[in-house]
């Protein structure tokens, strides 16, 4: 069939309640970066939906902390706003510390800050390129060296927000496409060192997810049929957040190292269709 044939109702997006236990992340914490909006936060919602309480970390905090608010009542656990720059390790040692007094421990953590913006090799200036570096590549490196000694007591779990972007050459996305395969390389060798003290480290990198800033950025109004759709439908947040809920929970535990792709087979399509 033709792609624009296919039924959208096949394979709708599902709350992780709806399949996952409520009470399986019950007394768990998660450490969320860029969990103030998009994806991110529903990937909070997701973990608390499920028992966790946890922190969010962004510079924006007026959004974060409404966000914070939202997510507790929306959920019954406890969600705090933190303001932090995730380009500097000490404010994110901070958040981390503030994280610690309140809750006494880190069981998972989501590196999920990033910045996107579309510019060509040619027009992208140094300084551009290195903010997206800083953002998404440095402080992914910085959040975990804040958290790993709680993960370690935790035996607790990463999951670093990647993208497919960098698979192929996806023009006017050099800053992000070299600042998110180092992020996966992070992500394989933080599982293959921390996996003897019984952490798990993967990535989620979803496709285009409508109503999101990174679509909002990548995808502009008017262009949107440009997405390929082989299942049909347009991902969301929710099914980005309920691959988050399986790789936190115990039915991921032989689970690491590896990149789950989120994205309805997008990458996969070529020609024809
Ligand atoms: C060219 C740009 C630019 C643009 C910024 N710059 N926007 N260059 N085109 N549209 C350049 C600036 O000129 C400056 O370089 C440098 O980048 C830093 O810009 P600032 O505005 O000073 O930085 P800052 O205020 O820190 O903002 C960071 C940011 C911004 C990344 C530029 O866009 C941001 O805060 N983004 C966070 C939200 C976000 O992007 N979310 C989407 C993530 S989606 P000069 O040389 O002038 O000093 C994602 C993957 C999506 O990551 C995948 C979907 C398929």
């Amino acid at each position: 069939p033709k792609m624009s044939q296919l039924d959208p109702r096949a394979h709708p997006a599902v709350d992780s309640t709806a399949v996952f236990k409520k009470d399986i992340f019950k007394n768990r914490v998660l450490f969320c970066t860029g969990g103030g909006s998009g994806i991110c936060r529903e990937m909070t919602e997701a973990v608390m939906r499920h028992g966790a309480d946890a922190t969010i970390v962004g510079r924006n905090v007026e959004r974060l902390t409404k966000a914070a608010q939202e997510l507790s009542a929306a959920t019954g656990s406890t969600c705090i706003a933190v303001k932090a720059d995730v380009r500097d390790p000490k404010q994110v040692q901070a958040a981390v510390q503030l994280t610690i007094e309140k809750y006494g421990r880190i069981d998972f953590v989501i590196n999920g800050a990033a910045g996107n913006f579309l510019a060509p090799i040619s027009g992208l200036s140094e300084n551009g390129f290195r903010t997206v570096i800083e953002i998404d590549t440095l402080g992914t490196y910085y959040t975990i060296k804040a958290t790993l000694p709680h993960v370690r007591a935790t035996k607790g779990s990463y999951i670093h927000v990647s993208a497919t972007l960098h698979y192929r050459g996806t023009p006017y996305q050099v800053h992000v496409s070299a600042a998110k395969a180092a992020v996966d390389a992070t992500s394989a060798v933080l599982a293959v060192e921390e996996g003897p003290h019984g952490i798990r480290s993967n990535v989620i990198a979803p496709g285009p997810i409508e109503a999101t800033e990174g679509a909002d950025r990548l995808l502009p109004t008017g262009r949107e049929d440009s997405w390929p759709l082989p299942t049909g439908r347009k991902g969301e947040s929710r099914d980005v957040a309920n691959a988050a809920v399986f790789l936190f929970s115990d039915a991921a535990s032989f689970i690491s190292g590896q990149v789950l792709v989120v994205d309805g087979a997008c990458e996969h399509v070529r020609g024809f269709a």
